[in-house]
């Protein structure tokens, strides 16, 4: 039998919880397509500072570099607030992204038709269907920038820079025209150019590699209106290709749009199959040990690891069902509402329910 490696990065907070019921849900999808999956854990973030004084060990590179794709939870937490920029949970996430070289993160928002209640727009706002994607860039721009923390005059200063390189523009936003052609064939690049040297450059890229794919129709909004765009008329967006920065932003308010951050799921691909999945959101550490997140966001991370880096799309599509379906029956807090006709349930309920309904 085929047997594929996944390493597994619980992190923080909410992360092993819903890390959890994510595993429950490929060890099903597993059975059910005739694959095997081996799990080889290892730490991310918070706990890994607990557990060695790093956010992001040696060893979790190399465990991660020897299996056919990652699975993450979610990173960071009050407890570890103190420590020094250099030496955060985030910076772990920031790194192993790097170290991976995954520079595309695919971001898809799309409404299940039972949660079109529990979404803050109009129904007449979200129209017929929602169904984006929002390709941010991963591992250049100002996360990634120079930057300085200091005194000057007898004042503290601190400044960050957004630098992109030309090959860090092409690679990010061919992906995203390779994925537009394959979906509705609409392209909208975001940037701030009528301000930033880095959009300006972006912009003419998407301009010049636009010559190449006839079939996509291309526009560009400025970050600002697409922001507004987004809650006016979210319908209009097929691809949206973005920096790292910008991406982050705009795929959060994305995701609220299809009802709640606990439905979105993301990848980050480099230039091989391979990819680190996880959730858009946070480590929620408000709620974690509780038992109460919503675990949905990352067991459709787990389908997107089927689809890009496993080829196992007939598992990918029966995970996709089984959310559908038990979103019929059952909510987290978070897109629970009463009278929404579904029964409240807890984080491992719902994964216990979706790892059920995969057949
Ligand atoms: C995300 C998160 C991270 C990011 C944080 C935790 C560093 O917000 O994946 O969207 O900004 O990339
Ligand atoms: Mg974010």
């Amino acid at each position: 039998m085929k047997t594929y490696t996944i390493a597994v990065l619980h992190g923080d907070g909410i992360g092993p919880e819903i890390v959890d019921q994510a595993v429950k849900v490929l060890e099903k999808t597993a059975s059910c397509c005739g694959f095997e999956v081996k799990l080889t854990p290892a730490l991310l973030g918070g706990a890994a500072i607990d557990a060695t004084g790093v956010p992001l060990p040696e060893e979790t590179v190399a465990v991660c570099k020897a299996a056919d794709a990652v699975l993450l939870g979610a990173v960071g937490g009050p407890k570890w607030d103190s420590q020094p920029g250099e030496n955060r949970p985030e910076k772990g996430l920031l790194g192993i992204r790097k170290a991976l070289g995954l520079y595309a993160n695919l971001r898809p928002a799309v409404i299940f038709p039972p949660l079109r209640d529990a979404s803050p727009l109009k129904p007449d706002i979200i129209g017929e269907e929602l169904d984006l994607l929002v390709v941010r860039e991963l591992t250049g721009g100002i996360y990634f920038g120079e930057r300085q923390t200091g005194v000057e005059a007898g004042e503290r200063f601190a400044w960050d820079t957004e630098r992109y390189a030309e090959h860090e523009i092409r690679r990010i936003v061919q992906v995203a025209f390779d994925m537009a052609e394959k979906r509705r064939g609409r392209l909208t690049s975001v940037d701030k150019a009528n301000v930033l040297d880095s959009s300006r450059l972006w912009r003419s890229i998407v301009d010049e590699m636009a010559q190449a794919h006839p079939t996509v129709a291309v526009n560009h909004l400025y970050v600002d209106n697409c922001a507004m765009q987004l809650v006016r008329d979210p319908g209009q967006f097929d691809v949206i290709v973005t920096s790292n920065m910008f991406g982050d932003i705009l795929s959060d308010e994305a995701s609220m749009i299809s009802g709640s951050i606990g439905m979105l799921a993301s990848a980050s691909l480099g230039d091989s199959g391979f990819g680190l999945y996880e959730p858009i959101h946070g480590s929620a550490p408000d709620i974690a040990g509780q038992d109460k997140a919503n675990p949905l966001a990352t067991i459709l991370s787990v389908a997107m690891l089927l689809r890009y880096s496993l080829n196992e799309a007939a598992g990918a599509g029966k995970i996709e069902r089984a959310v559908a379906k038990a979103l019929t029956q059952a909510r987290t807090a978070d897109i629970f509402t009463e009278g929404c006709g579904a029964n409240l349930v807890t984080c491992s309920e719902m994964g216990e329910l979706v790892a059920a309904l995969v057949e």
